[in-house]
């Protein structure tokens, strides 16, 4: 049976499901209302972005958050992982859209799924595992590692304090890795292959390639030849 409690954030009281083991979180939330937070200590088919999956042993935070739409969500959801790690000493950056990575390892991955009423979104974070190669955990950078149930809760702060779109934008360009970086995007059969050299207003990626600059509203997206890094980089 999963155990419900509920959380005081910032005026607004969400209702926290926790779960043993499911198969995703993501495909729990679904079926629940706004305002509504599902987390689960192993999943046995987590999913990631375009159809991966997610592995999900125990000793990650796996977790969905059921909120209204919010078209700049892939952005907010980005700055507030990286300002919650930020409380624990870690340094991490943004690769466009939204992984999470630290000296370019992957800590944490963003998965959102929206319908016209609800915005699901799910947030897997190594806490003491780092799953796959190459990938990264909050044990493996610092001695000071939360519970899933603190971190989740600095996160979800951070998602719903008050914040000005361009003070949002601006605060993501300032975290995100991919700008300057040499990059490699694909959507679907269609590959862009420039050097990334912003990040508009709406969070679409600009990519300068031979033929002048794309504007990228979604991809999967490479960098080529490593990450770049700016010392200090966290939100206020
Ligand atoms: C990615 O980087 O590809 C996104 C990974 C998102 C994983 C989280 S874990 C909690 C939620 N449930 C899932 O099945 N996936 C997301």
């Amino acid at each position: 049976m999963p155990e419900t409690r509920f959380l005081s954030i910032r005026g607004r009281k969400l209702r926290l499901i926790r779960y043993d083991n499911v198969a995703s979180t993501q495909r729990v939330a679904r079926e629940l209302p706004v305002e509504t937070v599902v987390i689960a200590h192993s999943q046995t088919a987590g999913r990631g972005r375009y159809g991966r999956e997610w592995i999900s042993p125990p000793g990650g935070m796996y977790a969905s958050i059921v909120l209204t739409p919010d078209p700049l969500l892939p952005l907010r959801a980005g700055v507030a992982i990286v300002a919650a790690l930020s409380a624990y000493g870690i340094n991490a950056r943004l690769k466009w859209p939204n992984d999470v990575t630290v000296r370019g390892k992957k800590i944490a991955g963003i998965l959102i799924e929206s319908n016209p009423k609800k915005m699901i979104l799910g947030i897997g974070v190594n806490i003491r595992a780092a799953p796959i190669p190459g990938a990264t955990s909050v044990l493996r950078e610092t001695d000071a590692v939360p519970t899933v149930d603190e971190l989740i809760e600095r996160i979800i702060a951070r998602l719903l304090t008050p914040r000005v779109d361009a003070e949002l934008t601006r605060d993501y360009r300032r975290l995100c890795a991919t700008i300057n970086a040499e990059v490699l995007v694909s959507m679907g059969t269609e590959q862009i292959r420039g050097r990334a050299v912003g990040i508009d207003q709406r969070g679409r990626l600009l990519v300068r390639t031979h033929t002048g600059v794309r504007r990228i509203h979604s991809g999967d997206c490479r960098h080529i030849g490593g990450d770049t890094f700016d010392v200090g980089a966290h939100p206020r």
